[in-house]
C-alpha cells in the first residue's frame, strides 16, 4: 500500500525517482508525485492516476531540476484519488511522502487548525506534514522525534526540510522502509526493486529509527538521538528479477518462474532425502509437541494455508485451523502456549498478519513465519522464519509466491508427520522425493498454455462462474476463483462440490460456466456426479483433472488433463492451468493484468 522513494546523489533526481516509482506501482496506482530541491526550494509535481499521468504532466510543466528529492505512488485510504490528495504533502518548509495510516490524525488536525493551520487535502498524511512544520525550528531530528511521539498508527515517511537541501530524512513504524546504499548516491525505498537498478546494498530501519541520508553519508539515530550502527544487507537477486524479461506481463513471467522458485526454495531444505530445516533454526523436536496448529494469512497466502491444512491433517494427524488474519485477530481466538501459529506472507508486511503474530506471542504460542521478503516486519517478529525463495513478485496477483508457500508447507507437513511418527522414515523420503519432482510437473503444466487460452476464449464474455472441487481440489478452487476475479473482473465463486445442491445450484443456468477440479482419485466419482448435476442444468463445464483419471470425453465440454504426479501433490500442478486461464481471460478482456483496479500488493493497512 503506497510506495515511498527518495534519492540524493549526482544524477537527475526526478529521473531516478520516476524509475524507482515504476518498480513500486504494485503498491498502489491511484496517484504519483515527486518533490525535488530545485535551486534551493522544494518543487512538487503530482498527478492523480498512474505514474504515466505524472510523466505526461511533467512533459508540459518540465521536470524539477535537482539532485535530492522524494517520491510516492498511492493506494488511497483517506480521501479519494485526486490531484489534491496525491503525495507529496506539506509546504515550502517541510514536505513529506507517507505509506501507512495515522490513526489519530483527526485530533492532530483539530489541534493544528486551532493553531491557525489550513488544510487542503482529506489525507491523514497532510496532518503529519503540518505537525512537522509546527515543531520545526532548525533541528530536523528534534522535530521528527517530537512528531513520532504524537502520531499513532503506521508510517514510512520520507521528509524534506527546506534548510537541508542535500538531505532526506526517513523514519518508519509498521510500514516497511529501507535505506539504499550507493556510491556517491543514496536512496530510501519501500522495497528493494525500487533501488536494485542502482544498488543491491541497503539498511533495514527498525521502528522509529531516524535515517539522515546524504549523497555520501547515511547516519541512523534512535529516538534518543544516539547514533546506531547498522548491518548492511545485500539483495541476492539481480535487476533482471524486477524486469519483465521479454514477457508481456510480470504475471506471465512469474508463472514461468515457478519451477525454479520451487527448486530454489526446497533444495536447501532437503538433506539425505529428508526434510531438513535446521539451517532455518527450527526446532523440530518441538514440532511433535504442539496441541494444535493455527495457519493464518490473507488472500492467496491464506489459500496456501488451506492446502496445508489438508496435507498436515492427512499425513501428520494434527488438527490445523486455518483463518483469515483480519478475522482471527478480532475474535478472541482460542490459541494458547501449547499451540503453534504459522503465518504465511509473501511481503511479510501485511498489517493483519503481523498483528496476529503479535497476538500469538502475547499468549505464549510459538510463532513461525513463511515469508518471501527478507528482513520484513513479520520475519523479524516471528520466533521462527522459513524464507521462501521466489524472488521479487511484482504482479499484484500472486502466482509463484503461492507455489513456494505450498511447497514449503508440504515439506513441513512431511517433517511434522515424521516427528509425530505418523509416517516412517521411508515414507517421508518417498514423499520428499516426489516433491522434488514437482518442478518438472509444473513445467509440463505450463505447456498447457494453448488449452488454457482456448478455455479463456470461452470464458471472456461470461458475467459469472463457479469453481467446484472436493478436498484438496476445493482448497485449490478458491485460489482459482480468486485469481480469475481479481484480474479479469468476472464474478466468480468457489464451492465445495458436494455443497452446491444446498443452495448455489439454483444459480446454475446455461449462462453460468462451471470450472471443476478433480485431481483426487478417491473423490473423482463424487465430483463427476456433481458435474453431471450442473451440466443437466445447462452449465458449460470445464474439467481440470489428472491424466490417469478416466472420466469419458462427454463428461465436460472441455477437459484439461494434467501431468501425472502423486494425488497429494496435485495442487501444485493444477494451480498452473488455473493461473493461466485467469491470465489469458484477463488479457483477452483487455484488463491491466499486473495492476488490477483497486488492488495493491502489499497491504500494510488493516
Ligand atoms: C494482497 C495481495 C495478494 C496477497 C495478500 C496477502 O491482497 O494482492 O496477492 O495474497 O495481499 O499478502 P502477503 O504479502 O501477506 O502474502
Amino acid at each position: 500500500m503506497c510506495g515511498v522513494v527518495g534519492y540524493v546523489g549526482k544524477k537527475d533526481c526526478a529521473t531516478v525517482l520516476i524509475e524507482a516509482l515504476s518498480k513500486l506501482e504494485y503498491r498502489g496506482y491511484d496517484s504519483a508525485g515527486i518533490a525535488v530541491f530545485e535551486n534551493g526550494t522544494i518543487r512538487v509535481e503530482k498527478s492523480k492516476g498512474r505514474l504515466a499521468n505524472l510523466i505526461e504532466k511533467m512533459k508540459i510543466d518540465g521536470k524539477p531540476d535537482g539532485h535530492c528529492g522524494i517520491g510516492h505512488t498511492r493506494w488511497a485510504t483517506h480521501g479519494e484519488p485526486s490531484d489534491i490528495n496525491s503525495h507529496p504533502h506539506g509546504n515550502k518548509r517541510v514536505t513529506i511522502v507517507h505509506n501507512g495510516i495515522i490513526e489519530n490524525y483527526k485530533q492532530i488536525k483539530d489541534f493544528l487548525i486551532s493553531k491557525g493551520y489550513e488544510f487542503e487535502s482529506e489525507t491523514d498524511t497532510e496532518t503529519v506534514a503540518k505537525l512537522l512544520d509546527y515543531y520545526y525550528v532548525d533541528d530536523p531530528i528534534e522535530t521528527i522525534t517530537k512528531v513520532i511521539a504524537e502520531i499513532q498508527g503506521s508510517y514510512a515517511l520520507g521528509i524534506m526540510f527546506k534548510d537541508f537541501t542535500d538531505t532526506i530524512f526517513a523514519v518508519r513504524k509498521d510500514s516497511p522502509l529501507i535505506v539504499g546504499v550507493g556510491k556517491n548516491e543514496n536512496f530510501i525505498a519501500s522495497d528493494v526493486p525500487a533501488i536494485i537498478k542502482y544498488t543491491r546494498d541497503y539498511y533495514l530501519l527498525e521502528p522509529d529509527e531516524i535515517a539522515v541520508v546524504k549523497k555520501d553519508e547515511i547516519i541512523v539515530y534512535d529516538i534518543h538521538k544516539n547514533v546506531i550502527e547498522k548491518e548492511l544487507q545485500t539483495a541476492t537477486w539481480d535487476i533482471d528479477a524486477a524486469e519483465k524479461g521479454g514477457y508481456e506481463h510480470f504475471m506471465l513471467k512469474e508463472i514461468h518462474e515457478q519451477p525454479t522458485s520451487v527448486k530454489t526454495t526446497l533444495t536447501p531444505r532437503i538433506s539425505n532425502g529428508m526434510p531438513d530445516f535446521s539451517a532455518d533454526g527450527v526446532d523440530f523436536d518441538k514440532l511433535a509437541t504442539y496441541r494444535k496448529i493455527f495457519v493464518v494469512a490473507c488472500g492467496t497466502a491464506m489459500h496456501a494455508g488451506l492446502v496445508a491444512k489438508y496435507i498436515i491433517e492427512k499425513i501428520a494427524r494434527v488438527p490445523v485451523i486455518v483463518d483469515i488474519a483480519s478475522e482471527f485477530r478480532y475474535r478472541d481466538p482460542l490459541i494458547t502456549k501449547e499451540d503453534l501459529l504459522i503465518v504465511i506472507s509473501q511481503s511479510g508486511e501485511t498489517a493483519d498478519t503481523l498483528a496476529v503474530v503479535r497476538l500469538a506471542k502475547q499468549v505464549g504460542a510459538a510463532t513461525m513465519a513463511i515469508v518471501n521478503v527478507k528482513g520484513s516486519s513479520i520475519a523479524r517478529e516471528a520466533d521462527m522464519v522459513i524464507y521462501t525463495h521466489a524472488g521479487p513478485e511484482i504482479s499484484v496477483a500472486s502466482t509463484k509466491a503461492y507455489m513456494v508457500q505450498i511447497s514449503v508447507m508440504y515439506l513441513l507437513a512431511f517433517e511434522i508427520a515424521y516427528s509425530n511418527g505418523t509416517i516412517t522414515k521411508e515414507q517421508c523420503k518417498q514423499y520428499t522425493a516426489e516433491l522434488q519432482n514437482i518442478p518438472s510437473g509444473i513445467e509440463a503444466a505450463i505447456e498447457l498454455k494453448k488449452e488454457c487460452q482456448f478455455v479463456a476464449s470461452k470464458l471472456m464474455n461470461t458475467e459469472s462462474l463457479l469453481y467446484i472441487g472436493r478436498g484438496l481440489d476445493y482448497a485449490l478452487s478458491m485460489e482459482g476463483s480468486l485469481k480469475l476475479k481479481e484480474i479479469s473482473y468476472i464474478h466468480s465463486e468457489s464451492y465445495a462440490a458436494g455443497e452446491l445442491k444446498h443452495g448455489t445450484i439454483s444459480l446454475v443456468t446455461d449462462q453460468m460456466p462451471v470450472i471443476a477440479i478433480a485431481t483426487q482419485t478417491a473423490l473423482v466419482e463424487k465430483t463427476i456426479s456433481n458435474i453431471k448435476e450442473v451440466k443437466a442444468r445447462g452449465a458449460m463445464v470445464i474439467l481440470i483433472c489428472g491424466q490417469s483419471i478416466d472420466v469419458g470425453d462427454d463428461v465436460a465440454d472441455y477437459i484439461i488433463k494434467l501431468p501425472l504426479v502423486d494425488d497429494l501433490m496435485m495442487p501444485m500442478i493444477a494451480a498452473v492451468p488455473m493461473q493461466l486461464i485467469a491470465y489469458y481471460t484477463a488479457v483477452l478482456k483487455g484488463c491491466d493484468v499486473d495492476k488490477p483496479r483497486n488492488l495493491a500488493k502489499s497491504v500494510t493497512v488493516e
